[in-house]
């Protein structure tokens, strides 16, 4: 069989002057002649590192590990910065941001001369952002994920991400002194790695693994385990392998695969976000999915891994007790096991040896840790688009509940109103926020887990239902209704919401409606003027202007299908 030609000799390969310059600025780090002609495959590492992204902070650590695994195998591998998003400092929100490293991404692995590439991801937005970059050049690559950290310890208890809702419950209510607070910032996070929960950073982990992305244990090794860097070792060899086997993206992520990734997601509980960056990642690929496969998918699929915020324990845990591959052998029976993976083996092979050690953490579906897991998406009058709920986050007794909205126009609004003793709120109202989709605060924040009000708070309260068009942490918890779609603030109907009107929320039957009449709907919404947006120049004007809705993913739409790894210009 003839050796298909690579890409990289398109750089390397030339004569002349062309070739010269591709080659001779690459010696100046001391690599020999040998490298460039043809035998050794390139292999990019795409390299999210950065002191900003505290969870990505050990990348350069294991990027090491990889190179080693890559020169083991016989490739050529140089490392690449892209843009890093780190989930806790960037204001307003990484996801703002998202689009825009994964168009970085997207040019750096089409403009440079590499075969294949391994994807460095950690913190929520960077796995996302890179896999969507990827996936639109469509050339072979596989993803490392960081690892969770270890958990934390406060007081003899174990900690995470997840605690941080609650500190500022017992901060608000004065359980909790200021000196605690700031002990227990340094014992949550006491070491290197992502969200100790199955936050969105896990959540996205366990994505890509179930696509079959990464290798397997990717999602749970932890990030200080020495077991992390084997893995990315064993990346590297196998990234070489997939270029001579010209195994693409496009190959690995088929419909089966999202179908998988939706059913898994549903049996760790994870978070909201996966919704909407597993969409972009779909939409970029060309393989179709909807809100509707997201409630389809997950209703068959119970909660089987005890993990925060939708059970108990931590993802470190869930390593120790067979990790994502013992979770998804509990569930074989629904998964599309045929489906091929970045090691060349099919998922129901990955999984075929993969033991439970712990039945605290992982459950079966005779016996799962919640009947309830996954996504249910809701319509109605209030979200003709749809509406998303985590129902194994929420409170039981909620998920049927009819009450008066308490509206908040902005989130501005809320913070100045919220713990003002006269504001007219009980435990029974539903706490509505408008302008925060991803035109009305630019990149949706995650503010849609409103705090509750100091004066419900100090009933012993912990949960109402709460609605908005904004996201939630995947950390968060509670009965929280998000991605309302159309967003308020280009006139969907949450925007009509004024307080005091009924809403009716059903989780079983899958509805959100606003009661009022249709008179009054229709008079409101000829009423309706939009909000004026905040931002007019730069990288925001273009993603005020371009960017989709929630239940679209939340992508550019110019950045949807794979336009391929050609370079159509050249300019030696
Ligand atoms: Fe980076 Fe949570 S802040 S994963």
């Amino acid at each position: 069989m003839t050796k298909k030609k690579l890409r990289s000799q398109e750089w390397y390969g030339r004569t002349g002057k062309d070739g010269f310059i591709y080659r001779s600025w690459m010696k100046n780090q001391g690599f020999p002649h040998h490298l460039f002609e043809g035998e050794k495959p390139v292999i990019g590492i795409c390299n999210t590192w950065s002191e900003l992204t505290p969870c990505n902070a050990h990348f350069r650590d294991l990027a090491e590990a990889l190179k080693r695994g890559i020169w083991e195998a016989g490739g050529f591998p140089l490392e690449f910065p892209v843009m890093s998003l780190g989930e806790c400092s960037i204001k307003p929100t990484a996801m703002l941001f998202r689009n825009l490293a994964s168009m970085d991404v997207e040019e750096s692995i089409r403009a440079n001369p590499m075969d294949g590439v391994v994807l460095m991801c950690g913190c929520d937005k960077t796995t996302p952002s890179l896999v969507m970059g990827a996936a639109s050049v469509d050339i072979p690559a596989l993803v490392v994920s960081g690892g969770p950290m270890l958990v934390g310890r406060f007081k003899g208890k174990k900690i995470g991400t997840s605690d941080v809702w609650r500190f500022a419950e017992d901060f608000k209510t004065g359980k909790l002194s200021q000196e605690d607070f700031i002990e227990a910032e340094a014992a949550m996070s006491r070491s290197v790695g992502h969200c100790a929960p199955m936050g969105t950073a896990s959540t996205m982990a366990a994505m890509v693994e179930s696509l079959g992305l990464a290798l397997p244990d990717n999602a749970t090794i932890p990030a200080a385990d020495s077991r992390r860097k084997v893995l990315a070792h064993m990346a590297g060899m196998r990234i070489v392998e997939m270029v001579n086997e010209d195994l693409k993206m496009s190959k690995i992520l088929t419909r089966k695969a999202f179908e998988n990734s939706i059913m898994v997601n549903a049996a760790l509980g994870g978070s909201t976000n996966f919704i909407l960056h597993l969409t972009a990642i779909a939409k970029r690929i060309g393989v179709e999915i909807d809100l509707t496969d997201f409630d389809h998918f997950s209703s068959k699929i119970p909660l089987i891994a005890n993990v925060q915020p939708s059970g108990e324990h931590w993802v470190e845990d869930l390593f120790y007790a067979g990790g994502l591959p013992a979770v998804m052998k509990e569930m074989e029976k629904h998964l599309h096991t045929d489906a091929i993976t970045v090691n060349g083996k099919t998922i129901g092979e990955n999984i075929n040896k993969a033991e439970c050690y712990d039945r605290n953490l992982i459950g079966t579906m005779e016996k799962p840790i919640k009947p309830d897991s996954g996504i249910a998406v809701l319509k109605g009058n209030l979200c003709p688009n749809g509406a998303v709920i985590k129902p194994s986050a929420a409170s039981p007794h909620l998920l049927t509940h009819t009450g008066k909205a308490v509206v908040f126009e902005t989130i501005d609004e809320y913070k100045a109103k919220i713990d003002d003793p006269n504001l007219d709120i009980d435990e029974n109202s539903i706490m509505v926020m408008k302008n925060v989709g991803p035109k009305g605060y630019p990149g949706m924040p995650e503010v849609g887990n409103m705090t509750l009000p100091k004066k419900i708070l100090d009933k012993g309260i912990k949960d109402m239902v709460r609605i908005s068009d904004g996201r939630m942490s995947g950390t968060g918890y509670g009965t929280v209704i998000l991605h309302v779609s159309p967003e308020s603030a280009i006139g969907g109907p949450l925007a009509l919401v004024k307080t005091g009107d009924l809403i009716e929320l059903n989780v079983p039957n899958r509805t959100l409606n606003l009661l009022i009449s249709d008179e009054e709907f229709a008079k409101r919404k000829a009423e309706f003027k939009p909000t004026q947006l905040p931002y007019e120049r730069g990288y925001v004007n273009l993603f005020l202007d371009k960017v989709n809705q929630a239940h679209e993913g939340v992508d550019f739409d110019f950045l949807q299908g794979s336009s391929g790894s050609e370079v159509k210009r050249d300019s030696h």
